[in-house]
């Protein structure tokens, strides 16, 4: 009996994102499409970081609007507080606490080699603030707190889940075992979308040219526009080939939201030019987000809902981390209360 509840135990698996900005086409082919599925194979918990938000400083006015319509997207892509934990991370305390003690055993030396650090303190050198440095010390605890065993994330974060690994394994050697030691789960099949307006560079949040990133709550309206004003090459067929990125861009999504493979999308444009195609990208990406931005709208329309939901969320997120930081703040040698 014993045997089969442990194979049974469904594995779980934990990731948060920033409310920096409303996600964009990018997040949603390249993560969040993915992520309702995981509910059904994994014990699932996602988190909306606003602790994290703020090591690069944010207006208080827009956090907090940006955070509300997070919540709301992620309801809206198919997350599901029956069935997964959704919770904001300034709610739950046991972050800060636990990312205090994490903080005591990482090493300064561990801290400064996070290209993540070194490229965000450039891009805001007004700002080199020790949050920013100490940054991996509370992802750390998000991902230790909840004993997750995988973690989906961009490949952009596998150096922050090493040092995760290299604190849990520490703190374990020491004390025995306290944590799950976790492992980076990077998409191999998520598309990467690159930007519309220069498909060289990635499709990002952070793009000055707002041309060249579509954004999940855009208008059917903009969304069209955008496409239409894809940037292409001079040829006239629509083929996946090697200096051809903008065309190579413009399939990669239609195959992601359609399903068609590069050959069937090749066959069923042959013959037709760019501006077919363009606008037959741009009509599919709006009917897939159709359903997404119509329950965002019900969803932002009814925030007592959403705070009923974030609260629920809270209080079994404090739950669940409040053991495994019982245990910590035990092993350390803290007096009970
Ligand atoms: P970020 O926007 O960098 O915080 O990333 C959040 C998630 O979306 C990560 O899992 C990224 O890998 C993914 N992501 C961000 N931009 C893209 C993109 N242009 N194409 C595919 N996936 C992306
Ligand atoms: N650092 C992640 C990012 O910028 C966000 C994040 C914070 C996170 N805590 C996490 C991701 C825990 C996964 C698990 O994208």
């Amino acid at each position: 009996m014993s045997e089969e509840i442990k194979k049974e135990r469904k594995k779980r698996s934990l990731s948060l994102i920033q409310p920096t900005s409303i996600p964009t086409l990018g997040n949603y082919l390249g993560a969040m499409k993915g992520w309702s599925s995981f509910q059904n194979d994994y014990d699932t918990v996602f988190g909306i970081a606003d602790l994290h938000s703020i090591t690069v400083r944010q207006d208080p006015k827009k956090l907090r609007q940006q955070t509300i319509e997070l919540y709301a997207l992620l309801l809206s892509v198919g997350l599901d507080p029956d069935k997964s934990i959704l919770f904001i991370q300034s709610h739950v305390p046991q972050h800060s606490q636990l990312g205090w003690i994490l903080n005591c055993y990482t090493m300064f030396g561990e801290l400064n080699r996070m290209t993540q650090f070194k490229d965000k303190s450039q891009q805001h050198s007004d700002n080199v603030n020790s949050g920013l440095f100490t940054y991996p010390c509370l992802m750390a605890a998000d991902i230790l707190l909840y004993q997750a065993d995988i973690v989906p994330v961009g490949a952009d974060q596998k150096q922050h889940l090493e040092i995760t690994r290299d604190i849990a394994e520490r703190f374990n050697g020491i004390y025995g075992n306290v944590f799950t030691v976790p492992e980076a789960y990077i998409p191999k099949n998520g598309a990467r979308v690159m930007s519309l307006a220069d498909p060289t560079r990635k499709m990002s949040k952070s793009d000055p040219n707002p041309k060249g990133t579509v954004y999940l709550t855009d208008e059917p309206s903009v969304i069209m526009k955008k496409f239409k004003s894809a940037v292409t090459d001079s040829e006239m067929s629509v083929r996946y080939a090697e200096g051809k990125d903008g065309i190579n861009n413009l399939m990669t999504i239609y195959s992601a939201v359609t399903g068609k493979d590069f050959d069937a999308i090749e066959s069923e444009f042959a013959g037709k030019g760019y501006g077919d195609f363009k606008k037959a990208v741009g009509e599919a990406v709006v009917a897939e987000l159709e359903p997404v931005q119509k329950k965002y709208n019900e969803y932002m329309a009814d925030k007592a809902y959403l705070q009923e939901q974030w609260t629920k969320g809270a209080e079994i997120a404090s739950k669940v981390s409040q053991r495994t930081l019982d245990k910590v703040m035990k092993k350390v040698g803290f007096l009970q209360k």
